[in-house]
């Protein structure tokens, strides 16, 4: 198969974050684990659009165990570049939670925002247990403290976009996790 690479839009990309490589490693090792925790039990696997998709399809594929599947919008309100405290639901889940176990799959925790209201609206839901799988978390950056269980990859306040992340909508499908030049979101880029 061809993936969008990094060479591919080389000239919008600073450096590589974190590789292909270790991107699939890393959800091989969490879906292995969770493979094992959540065997003959009921899992919902949650993801919220759009930038938890990439993470979602390569995650359930690697489960070993049936699960269901679905999807949320959300709309927060704010700065463009990170979420504030009022979130809307833009389109529900078509599951109902009511006693089962839900894994929330998460493409990125910044400021814990979205991720800390979506684990008490599942609780307030009635789910069975709530449960988190980030692949990326930026740590310098957390605001709100929820509890992230299946842990991926720790990165530093870049411009990060890649596996999910965009800019402008632009490079969800790069392969990697990469940092842009600073000159392409400061408007300088021809
Ligand atoms: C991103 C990401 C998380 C959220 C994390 O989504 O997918 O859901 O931000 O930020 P927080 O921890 O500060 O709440 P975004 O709102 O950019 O929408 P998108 O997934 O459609 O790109």
């Amino acid at each position: 198969m061809v993936f969008m690479q990094i060479a591919d839009v080389q000239d919008e990309i600073d450096h590589e974050l974190v590789s292909k490589a270790q991107i699939e490693r890393k959800i091989a090792q969490v879906a292995a684990q969770v493979s094992e925790d959540y065997r003959n039990k009921d899992l919902v696997l949650i993801a919220v659009l759009k930038g938890a998709v990439n993470t979602m399809a390569a995650f359930s594929q690697a489960l070993s165990i049936p699960v269901q599947m679905d999807f949320m919008s959300l709309s927060s309100y704010g700065s463009g570049t990170s979420s504030s405290g009022r979130i809307t639901v833009r389109q529900d889940l078509s599951a109902d939670v009511r006693g089962r176990h839900i894994l929330i799959v998460e493409d990125i925790v910044d400021s814990g925002r979205t991720l800390g209201w979506l684990v008490q609206e599942m609780q307030r839901r009635g789910a069975a247990s709530v449960e988190v799988f980030a692949l990326l978390e930026k740590p310098s950056r957390r605001e709100v403290n929820v509890a992230v269980k299946y842990k991926g990859y720790d990165i530093p306040d870049e411009f990060a976009v890649g596996f999910g992340l965009d800019y402008n909508e632009r490079f969800r499908n790069l392969d990697s996790i990469a940092v842009l030049k600073p000159e392409v979101y400061q408007g300088e880029h021809a």
